[in-house]
């Protein structure tokens, strides 16, 4: 029968303390000018690398090494966690859904039947973030399912979009609306009653995250539901064309508007009756507005009034919460993580980010579960982030708190892992702010030597890795890799993650001196962390995960 038990490395031993360290968005690129951790001072990160190449390494972090449909999709934090953590390579929410889309199976299961009652009377309310960014959703996607609800039954459908800029250039929101609308008036000349109804920019309105600000939701909900914002418009491309014109705004923070008709009343608050798909299929970002739209007993912030709607997520939001209870799309089915074995063989547990990425390092790492698998064995640290803020404003955030906390749990001796994400490489570099983004990479940078100096102190080991690219890359390139400019002449700021591969480092004093990275994985990506960190606390790895990144050569 199964077992937790893992097998006994037969060459390394157990009981060292190891630091599992996460950059986030901190991938290996070309040093120019673009690359943020190339200019930034970053003396730690730069002399693991002369490790190379027994102890330093690239692993790949984007495509279908973590789950994704294709190689032209870029990394991502909850990919990228879920692949780290759990040591296998799942098919992931983009791909499950494009599958269901495909086959058209999206359409004979539980969650599309359920709101499919409410076609015949009620509106369909479609809610998300508008892009073809594939980080928590696909335009294409939403095409398919208007095209697909349209032909099963829905009569009257809204739209609520969110605009993106942040896994896609600024400004390229006008395009994406202006596509969306020729689509709904494409239905429209079948009959179908398809409009946009509200808009706002994703950073300012309902995608907040790990509640770091319901406000962000409330503004959401006040647009979707209520039909209330303080920008009203009659069209949506009218809306967002106006509203970038403050020579402050961009799609991310674009603020909330509502589409209204000739006599100022909004075209599509949602009512008693409707059905709503929020169609983002990662979850992090939308399980709170999932919390705001299914929950009787809800106290973030006044909802007004609680339409009695049919309401389906494009996936399950979160396992454990069962939320929300219907869906469109299975989400992966992520089990036997790393964290759930070691914690079972006697490895004690520490993991700590700030709000903004806690989490990842918590929630993702695990498989998309939340909570401890032993409490007694387990220490989970959240450090609570500045919210209200953009972070090119405190580019260091709170990377020195996380190395403190870490330094702590390894000086401490009650853990055998400590893990951290230090987020500020990709939560600044999402700003796109060139100069903040340095600053961030000295920030964690020094995060990681207060780190590597306490697993000194304990004769501990090191494995120092990032979850996707960001910081290394802000501009966005042609094929031959040149920098593209926009119509003025300027530079076109890369806001997004990369395809770039991204380091693993190991060492410290209690790495068995003939421990080296193996060379027969050429193409090791994050998935082969998880075995290699089993290994280093002396656990040989289940059978059916990647392949381990490090031999034990006789010395
Ligand atoms: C975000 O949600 O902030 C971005 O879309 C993706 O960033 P992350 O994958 O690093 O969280
Ligand atoms: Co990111």
């Amino acid at each position: 029968g199964f077992s937790w038990k893992l097998p006994d490395h037969p060459k390394l031993p157990k009981g060292k303390t190891i630091a599992v360290v996460v950059l986030d968005g901190w991938g290996e690129a070309n040093p120019d000018k673009y690359n943020c951790i190339h200019v930034a001072d970053t003396p730690t990160m730069d002399s693991l690398k002369k490790g190379a190449p027994d102890r330093w390494r690239l692993v790949r972090a984007h495509g279908t090494a973590v789950g994704l449909p294709t190689e032209d999709d870029m990394g991502n934090s909850e990919v990228g966690h879920n692949a780290l953590g759990a040591g296998r390579i799942y098919a992931q929410g983009a791909k499950l859904v494009d599958l269901a889309l495909a086959s058209g199976k999206i359409y004979e299961g539980e969650g599309f039947n359920y709101i499919k009652e409410s076609f015949g009377q009620g509106t369909l309310h479609l809610i998300g973030l508008l892009s073809d960014g594939g980080v928590h959703s696909r335009l294409d996607q939403l095409q398919l399912l208007l095209k697909g609800a349209s032909e099963r039954g829905a009569k009257k459908i809204r739209v609520h979009i969110l605009t993106d800029g942040r896994d896609v250039l600024d400004g390229s929101s006008v395009g994406f609306v202006e596509t969306l609308e020729n689509d709904l008036s494409q239905l429209r000349s079948k009959g179908v009653d398809a409009q946009i109804a509200s808009g706002g920019g994703r950073m300012h309105v309902t995608m907040d995250r790990y509640e770091n600000d319901w406000s962000v939701v409330k503004r959401g909900w006040d647009a979707q539901v209520l039909g209330e914002a303080p920008h009203k418009f009659r069209n949506a491309v009218e809306a967002v064309k106006e509203l970038r014109k403050d020579p402050k705004a961009n799609d991310q923070y674009l603020p909330p508007f509502v589409i209204v008709d000739e006599s100022g009343k909004p075209v599509g608050p949602i009512v008693d009756g409707d059905a709503v798909v929020t169609f983002n299929f990662r979850a992090d970002r939308m399980v709170m507005l999932a919390k705001a739209l299914e929950y009787a007993d809800f106290d973030k912030f006044d909802r007004v009034r609680v339409p009695k709607i049919r309401y389906a997520g494009m996936l399950q939001y979160d396992g454990e919460l069962k939320l929300p209870s219907h869906y469109l799309v299975s989400p992966p089915e992520i089990e036997r993580t790393s964290g759930e074995y070691l914690v079972n063989n006697g490895v004690r547990t520490f993991a700590c980010s700030e709000t903004v990425k806690f989490g990842h390092v918590t929630f993702f790492w695990n498989g998309n579960r939340s909570g401890y698998f032993n409490h007694s064995m387990e220490e989970y640290v959240e450090i609570p982030s500045d919210s209200g803020i953009t972070f090119n404003v405190q580019p260091k955030m709170k990377a020195l708190e996380i190395a403190e906390k870490a330094r702590d749990a390894i000086l401490s001796g009650k853990f055998d892992q400590v893990r951290v994400n230090l987020p500020n490489g990709d939560m600044v570099g999402h700003t796109g702010d060139i100069e903040a983004t340095v600053v961030a990479c000295k920030a964690a940078d020094e995060a990681v030597k207060m780190i590597l100096d306490a697993i000194e102190k304990v004769g501990g080991i090191y494995v120092v890795t990032a979850d996707h690219g960001n910081a290394e890359d802000m501009v966005k390139r042609n094929k031959s890799g040149q920098p593209l400019l926009d119509k003025n002449g300027n530079i076109q700021i890369l806001t997004s993650h990369t395809l770039q591969p991204v380091p693993i480092a190991i060492g410290g004093p209690g790495l068995a001196p003939g421990v080296r990275f193996r060379t027969d994985v050429p193409s090791g990506g994050l998935a082969n962390v998880a075995a290699t960190v089993m290994n280093l606390h002396g656990f040989e790895a289940p059978s059916d995960y990647e392949t381990t990144l490090i031999e034990v050569v006789d010395k």
